[in-house]
């Protein structure tokens, strides 16, 4: 896990996996994100933090344009995934998602079975050659989010009809089905026991090994645990992005450790 004692290392531009530009974002009227900059690295969990509605959803939904599903929405500014524009009208956004995946605060699996949910993302995108592969991408899917033991005599069943708990895990197992390069998760464990949360943590470290997860938590002790990038938000701005252990020991900005020491949220 996390070394809170690792310093500060200098970043050079190949480890910048995403990088965003003065984005702004509007819901209607609202300003939700203003004039952000951030560069996410590339095998590194970083992590968003912040009190509620300061847009920390809104701004994750942006690096694989979900947000373009949201009618009253409006994203402004650059985004570049690999020193690619990924508003370019040339971008397909379901191939997008398939290498920037996502996994919600809400579980929201398909009405399909269980191998279907998992199954589908590398059936549409073309990853399988046969059956038997398939059968092996949905196992070890199911097997790294933790829920395969659980399931694997009843792969048919609906996954509608898992718990709730259950239910995100088989999400964390649709997302990383597709092997996606950078993994966006929104709270992702809010509905899981502490066996689970520790399991999805010990995913997240193990993904970082190849790719690069973003995470949304409202949990300090998580955000330390598992990320070794912190960024946290504020009113729709971001006020401060470093290592995580400085910002939990020594954050530069008065509003971060008001934040951090629990005087607002
Ligand atoms: N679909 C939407 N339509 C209109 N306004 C929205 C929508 N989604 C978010 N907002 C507004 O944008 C702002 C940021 O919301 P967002 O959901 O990104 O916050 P958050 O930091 O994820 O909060 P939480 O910790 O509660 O999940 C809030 O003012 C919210 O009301
Ligand atoms: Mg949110």
């Amino acid at each position: 896990m996390n070394d809170m004692r690792l310093t500060e290392r200098t970043v050079d531009a190949t480890d910048i996996k995403i990088s965003a530009r003065k984005v702004q974002v509007f819901y209607g009227t609202t300003h939700a994100i203003k004039d952000v900059d951030v560069d996410i690295l590339d095998k590194t969990v970083t992590a968003f933090i912040g009190p509620s509605g300061c847009g920390k959803s809104t701004f994750l939904r942006c690096i694989n344009r979900m947000n373009d599903t949201i009618d009253i929405c409006r994203v402004e500014g650059d985004i570049l995934l690999d020193g690619e524009d990924i508003y370019n009208k040339k971008v397909d956004p379901v191939q997008l998602r398939a290498r920037v995946g996502m996994v919600f605060q809400k579980p929201n699996p398909f009405p399909k079975s269980i191998y279907d949910n998992v199954a589908y993302g590398p059936k549409i995108h073309g990853l399988v050659k046969n059956k038997a592969e398939l059968d092996e991408v949905v196992e070890s899917a199911l097997r790294k989010a933790a829920l395969w033991n659980e399931v694997k005599d009843r792969l048919d069943a609906p996954g509608t009809g898992l718990s709730g708990g259950q239910q995100q895990r088989l999400c964390i197992a649709r997302a990383v089905a597709t092997s996606p390069e950078v993994l966006l998760m929104d709270e992702p464990c809010s509905a899981l026991d502490p066996i689970a949360t520790a399991q999805v943590e010990e995913l997240i470290d193990e993904l970082r090994e190849n790719f690069s997860v973003v995470i949304v938590t409202h949990s300090m002790q998580q955000a330390a645990r598992v990320s070794q990038r912190t960024a946290f938000f504020h009113l729709g701005n971001l006020v401060e992005f470093g290592e995580t252990g400085q910002i939990f020991t020594n954050p530069r900005d008065p509003r971060t450790e008001s934040y951090i020491t629990g005087r607002i949220g």
